[in-house]
Order: structure tokens, then sequence, then C-alpha cells
């Protein structure tokens, strides 16, 4: 592992407290830390402790240094910069350039990779003030790490916590290196197809595609190259991802088999809600109204994953389940059926919070093992821990002496 220097910026959250312990797990893995804290940073974690431990300096204020230019020197020194915890006010200062205190003068001055740790009050979070920020930085190549859900320090339950020190310095390690999907392949299918009975009605669902999408971003935050074969949504294309945008089922199986055959992906991930039937005929001209009841014949499609898992066989295949009853027989069933690593379940009966809801529920059903539930996360926290799960069968793949279960 290289060892790297860390700039660590800390912001005025209550989470600040564990910044003192943070530099700590930086150096226990061997990695030197300076550190720059906000104003109100100061107000929660003393200047003098992380000075006593941070071996390259602490950065207090813009402007009573002892170096000439502290800021730019600091930027320059530094291989990684990370701010944990970054409040919702400093990813707004962040978002939009500004420089009035240390942590974000560092930030617009390094050319380091930046990664970026939100902690805050749930409600804070899910703004769609903060939601934009965040958005808006990951565009710009920034990756911002979705926080953990559980008790908050304010009392509210649900998104908003600091991730763990280990994973804060995993994580960290990992941007700093290109991200642990660096040199990795993923093709992501996401959304709804449309199968037509004419020209302008067709048969389809309510997927809007954010899963897909959310898998994809983080994928390629992560460093992975993603490509993303999308049915008909209405979301902006995710930083650095390549789309190919797709109506049919048949689409999307044409599609993906000339990207497969073109560009061999590790890792294939099926979050589309294809259409499993489609009208036999497709008229030509638009049908008139007529008699009061009408049969129309419907044949089934090409099962994309399936058929791609068989003439393909990438090392790591994962699936969705959406289901309405029995749904953990039935991810397992599918596990097996398509041959499969992994199956994200999740429940799409009326107010599971599937199907473009905010926060969602899955299970991940793998073949050894009890399902793990992951609860009432946002769609990009899902992503984030389903790429950790298919880390962890690629690491398995190219090691064999490994298996999927070990951490
Ligand atoms: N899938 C696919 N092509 C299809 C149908 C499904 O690629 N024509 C993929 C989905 O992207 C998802 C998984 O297969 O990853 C879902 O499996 P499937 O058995 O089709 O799920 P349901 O349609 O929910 O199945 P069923 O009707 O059997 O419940």
């Amino acid at each position: 592992m290289r060892l790297m220097k860390v700039l660590l910026g800390v912001c005025g959250g209550i989470a600040a407290y564990k910044a003192p312990e943070l530099v700590r797990h930086f150096q226990k893995a061997g990695h030197q830390v300076a550190v720059a804290l906000t104003p109100a940073a100061t107000r929660f974690v003393s200047p003098l402790v992380l000075r006593t431990l941070a071996d390259g300096g602490v950065l207090e204020g813009i402007f009573s240094t002892e170096e000439r230019v502290a800021h730019v020197a600091l930027a320059d020194w530094a291989d990684v910069v990370a701010v944990a915890p970054a409040t919702a006010h400093t990813l707004a200062r962040l978002a939009t350039g500004m420089a009035d205190e240390p942590v974000s003068l560092c930030f617009l001055a390094t050319r380091a990779r930046r990664i970026v740790f939100p902690a805050m009050n749930v409600n804070m979070w899910i703004n769609p003030a903060t939601q934009a920020n965040v958005a808006c930085l990951r565009q710009r190549g920034v990756e911002v790490v979705e926080p953990e859900s559980g008790e908050l320090a304010c009392g509210w339950e649900g998104a908003g916590r600091l991730p763990g020190l280990d994973r804060i310095v995993e994580l960290t390690v990992a941007a700093a290196s290109g991200g642990d999907f660096s040199g990795v392949r993923v093709l992501v299918t996401a959304g709804p197809t449309r199968e037509y009975l004419d020209p302008v009605r067709f048969l389809s669902n309510p997927s809007t595609g954010t899963m897909g999408f959310a898998i994809a971003a983080r994928a390629a935050s992560r460093g992975a190259e993603v490509t993303l074969v999308s049915g008909p949504v209405a979301l902006p294309t995710p930083a650095g991802v390549r789309r190919i945008d797709v109506v049919s089922a048949a689409d999307m199986r044409e599609a993906v088999f000339a990207e497969l055959a073109a560009r061999p992906a590790q890792v294939v991930i099926a979050a589309a809600a294809v259409a499993d039937y489609r009208p036999l005929q497709r008229a030509s001209q638009k049908l008139k109204k007529g008699e009061a009841r009408r049969s129309v014949e419907l044949e089934r499609t090409e099962d994309v994953l399936a058929e791609l898992v068989r003439s393909f066989h990438p090392p790591v295949r994962v699936g969705f389940a959406a289901e309405t009853e029995n749904i953990l027989a039935n991810a397992r069933d599918k596990l097996l059926r398509k041959d499969l690593s992994l199956v994200v379940a999740n429940d799409v009966s009326a107010g599971s919070g599937a199907f473009g809801d905010a926060l969602t529920t899955v299970w991940f059903v793998e073949r050894e093992g009890e399902p793990v539930e992951v609860a009432a996360a946002s769609k990009g926290a899902v992503a984030d821990r389903l790429l950790d799960v298919v880390r962890r069968h690629l690491d398995a793949a190219t090691h064999p002496d490994k298996t999927p279960s070990d951490s």
C-alpha cells in the first residue's frame, strides 16, 4: 500500500470531536496527516490537541501563519484532501468555490484528489440545497461519500452519520489511488423499457432509473470505467459515465451485447426494470377505438441478464429482484436460475419505498450466508454498499484462495 500525505479538513459539526482519533487512525495506517480547520471547527475540537498529533502541521487561519503562503504549500504537499466531517455549510462553500477559511481555501488550491464525508442532521442532508451542492461537487470529480444512517447527535434518526474511522481511512486511501474500482469495467442497465402497441402507446412500468444511475455514478467516482445502458428516463448522465439510451427490451439486449463484445466488463449490474412481455404485433398506425373489449396477444421479451450471463459470463453478475411477496425466497431463486453472484431484492408493494422514492430498503442475497438488510437508505448509500459487496466478489474472483464472504 502506498503511504499518503493526507490533508484533513475539519468543519464545525459535532462529529468534529472525532478528528484527533481520525488523525491517529491515518497515522496508524502509516500515513502522514496535516489538518485544516474551519473557524467553527475550532469551537468543537481543540487545535492544541491536533497540533500535538498532526505530523504535517495545522492550518487554523488564513492570515496568521509563519509560512509565506501556507495554504498553497499544504495544498501542494497533499496526495489527497479529505474533509471529515463536512457540514452542510461547508458543502455549499466548496460547491460555490469560496475560499475565505482554511478548509475551502486548501480545497480550491489543491490539485490532489478530493474526498468529502458529509455529517449533519438528516433534514439538512436531504434538503434539495445540500443535494444540489453534492451533485455539483460530484460533477466536478469530487468524491462525496454518502453519510451512514442511524441515531444522530441532534436526536433525529436517519442519514447523516460520519462513517467509521477505519472506513474513512480506507476510502480516502482508495480515492488517492484512483478509487477502489480503478481499472475495473462495469456495465449497468437502468430504467424501464417501453414495448409499443402502436406508434403512440406502450406497455411499461414506473421505474425512474435512479437506482441504476446512482450505481453508475458511484462506480465511476470510485474509479470504474462505466457504461450505462438506460431505458427512457428523465435523469442527467452521471459524470464520467458512458451512456447508451435504448427504448425496448430488444434494444437493450442489442446494446448490451454490442457493448460487452467490444468492451468486456468484469462487473455487470442489471438494475433495469425490463418488460417481460411485449405485444406480439406492433400496429404501424395508431389503433382506433372500436369494440368494448379488446385483447392484445403478448410474447416474452429477451431476458437481457440471463442471456448475457450465458454468452459472456462476467466474473461478477448482479441482478435486482422487485417483489411484492416471498421476497427473499424469490430473490434466491433468481440468483440460482440466472447464475448470479448477488441479487438485490426489494419490496415494490405499495408504500414500500421503491420506484423513485428517496429512501429504500433492500436485501443483499448471496449464495453463501444469510441475506443482509440495508434499511431506509438513500439510493446512493445502497449503491455504495452494493459496490462494497461487488468489490469483495471481484477480489475473490482474482484471488481464488479467498471466498466472496471473506471481508
Ligand atoms: N431482467 C433482464 N431482462 C428481462 C427481465 C429481467 O435483464 N427481460 C433483469 C432485471 O434487470 C433484473 C432481473 O433480471 O436484474 C430481474 O429478474 P426477473 O426474473 O425478470 O424479475 P422479474 O421480472 O421481477 O421476474 P418475475 O416476473 O419472474 O418475478
